[in-house]
């Protein structure tokens, strides 16, 4: 971190910045990289440990949240806007893909409780953590929301649920409708879409799935978590300002639309 902080242009200095999700992989790298960039970063997770331990490196401000939880996402921006300022930037990234032995479950097998969980925590999560920020952006009328979203939310994948596909799918029309919305409000709202990234959630799929998408990704090789987090410092930085309802993939090719 210390390295990064050294080399990274001071492109979101004085930025106030919150990251669902944060405690690990992309999330981790995202807020760690706005941090570096200079943003002051609220990190939160459901689990409170991984968003300490993420926090810790840069300084930021740890906070525990589970965003499928109305009351939990309400007390978590207030927290954190109390402890850091008014919030500039908005990163939803908290998400979950469920596997059972490597695989997600077909249609007729999914429970319904994974169906509802899913589509709370990865949909339902980012409308209530934008429903929290957006108020106080527009009254400013400045603003940048990023949504995680995926590949998987444009084209079928035989490595996530259909969960997950229709909670990607879902959080990319959020995204370009609100980006109409809030756009009026100097507001930029944007989603990522992701292909294939080393984190610990893909290493839940079977190896022979992952070996499937290596071979269909014209560069040949999974992404990294850190160049998800370059887009997303580019999506909420100064040169991007006039982007808006846009879904990037970071996909090194695969599953071109
Ligand atoms: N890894 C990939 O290949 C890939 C590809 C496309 C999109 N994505 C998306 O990127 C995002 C991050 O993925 P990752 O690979 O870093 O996953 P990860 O499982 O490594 O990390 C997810 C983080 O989110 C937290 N989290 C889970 N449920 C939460 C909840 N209800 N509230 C708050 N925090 C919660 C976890 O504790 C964890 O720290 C997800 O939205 C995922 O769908 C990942």
């Amino acid at each position: 971190m210390s390295a990064l902080m050294e080399t990274e242009p001071q492109t979101h200095a004085g930025k106030v910045a919150i990251v669902t999700g944060g405690g690990r992989g992309i999330g981790a790298a995202i807020a760690t990289m706005l941090a570096a960039r200079g943003a002051w970063v609220a990190v939160l997770d459901v689990d409170l440990d991984l968003a300490r331990e993420t926090a810790k490196a840069f300084g930021g401000f740890p906070v525990a949240c589970d965003v499928a939880d109305r009351a939990q996402v309400d007390a978590a921006c207030t927290a954190a806007e109390r402890e850091l300022g008014p919030a500039d930037i908005l990163v939803n990234n908290a998400g979950i893909s469920p596997k059972t032995n490597g695989r997600a479950f077909g249609v007729q097998e999914m429970p319904w409780d994974e169906w509802d969980r899913v589509l709370a925590v990865n949909l339902s999560g980012a409308f209530g953590m934008i429903r929290a920020l957006a108020p106080g952006m527009m009254a400013r009328r400045s603003g940048r929301i990023v949504n995680q979203a995926s590949v998987a939310g444009k084209r079928y994948t035989p490595i996530v649920g259909c969960h997950y596909t229709a909670s990607k799918a879902a959080l990319i029309g959020l995204t370009k409708h609100l980006s109409a919305e809030l756009g009026p409000h100097g507001i930029t709202v944007n989603a990522l879409c992701p292909g294939r990234i080393g984190t610990a959630l893909a290493s839940t799929v079977d190896p022979r799935l992952n070996e499937d998408v290596l071979r269909d990704t014209p560069m040949g090789r999974f992404g990294t978590a850190e160049e998800v987090a370059r887009t997303c410092c580019y999506l909420t930085g100064p040169d991007a300002e006039f982007v808006t309802g846009q879904a990037v993939d970071i996909a090194g090719g695969w599953m071109q639309t």
